[in-house]
């Protein structure tokens, strides 16, 4: 008979930018922000807290996305808890392109496994990733959200999620730009052709090969190993503000892409050399250093 972890288990995910410019649903990074949240197995019932970024908006049913997450767990490991209390701390944005759901996931399918006596035996790191990245539809800011740093994900024509972390140069910060206005991933991947030009997927692969050399220790490349091609002038309509910034800053030879499916600017920095003072009215900026820790018990 399954038995269950006696007293609340906490973890800790940090916050991620996908596709990093030129790779799109492959790339993402970790960064140094962490929602926090504590799970525990209860007699009866669901009971849901949050504070925080989305107190004032989250359902706090089996419609929260982090209880949506421990329940497919659950399911994976063939057990569902009589009743479960989970409390949320949340300072990652919602809706900016920050992996706020990827970090929701990532915490209620980790949660649930160490909710389960021998959880890490029956759902292995490989199976935690796939499951996350099944609910998510795309691995790129799960695969980070879950291991740290930077990671190049995808998945197998069987459908098998697969992620390879890889090495970021310790002189390497970011610096993000964050607008009021949220915009929603399902929305902006609405914008993407079904199709595009030869050349541009080619530039593409170019440059996220590219990509993987210059965050690995060839920062001066990172300007020319962010150019995109395959979906940030695409989805302008959703966020003009957002690819204006874009434009502004790589004219000026900084390193700037939309993170993920948007709005918030993403520029890669070595210094502090006055990136934050380029945030436009009304935003907010943060230079966050890059996490190494994935998803961690606090
Ligand atoms: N690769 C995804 C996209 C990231 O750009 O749509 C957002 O979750």
């Amino acid at each position: 008979m399954t038995t269950f972890a006696t007293g609340a288990v906490r973890v800790s995910v940090p916050a991620t930018s996908a596709n990093l410019g030129p790779g799109f649903d492959a790339l993402g990074l970790a960064l140094d922000l962490r929602d926090r949240l504590e799970a525990e197995v209860i007699g009866s019932g669901l009971v849901v807290e949050v504070d925080g970024v989305g107190s004032d908006d989250v359902p706090l049913d089996e419609r929260h996305l982090v209880v949506r997450a421990m329940r497919a767990a659950f399911d994976e490991l063939g057990v569902q808890p009589p009743g479960l209390r989970l409390s949320c701390v949340n300072v990652i944005p919602h809706a900016r392109g920050l992996g706020s759901s990827s970090a929701a996931i990532v915490a209620g399918v980790w949660l649930a496994r160490e909710l389960v006596a021998g959880g890490r035996l029956l759902l292995g790191d490989e199976g935690l990733l796939d499951l996350a990245a099944r609910i998510e539809g795309h691995p790129d800011n799960v695969a980070p959200a879950l291991l740290g740093g930077f990671v190049i994900a995808g998945q197998d024509p069987d459908g098998t999620f697969y992620a390879v972390p890889s090495e970021v140069d310790p002189r390497i910060d970011a610096v993000v730009f964050v607008p009021p206005e949220a915009v929603s991933t399902e929305m902006a991947r609405g914008l993407l052709p079904k199709e595009v030009p030869h050349a541009d997927a080619a530039a593409n692969a170019g440059r996220a090969a590219l990509l993987v050399a210059a965050l690995g220790g060839r920062p001066e490349e990172l300007w020319r190993a962010t150019a995109d091609r395959l979906h940030q002038e695409y989805r302008r309509p959703a966020m003009p503000a957002s690819l204006d910034l874009v434009d502004a800053l790589r004219a000026d030879r900084v390193p700037a892409i939309v993170s993920g499916a948007g709005p918030t600017v993403l520029a890669f920095t070595d210094t502090t050399d006055g990136l934050l003072a380029r945030c436009p009215e009304g935003w907010t900026a943060l230079q966050l250093g890059i996490d190494s820790r994935g998803a961690v018990a606090w």
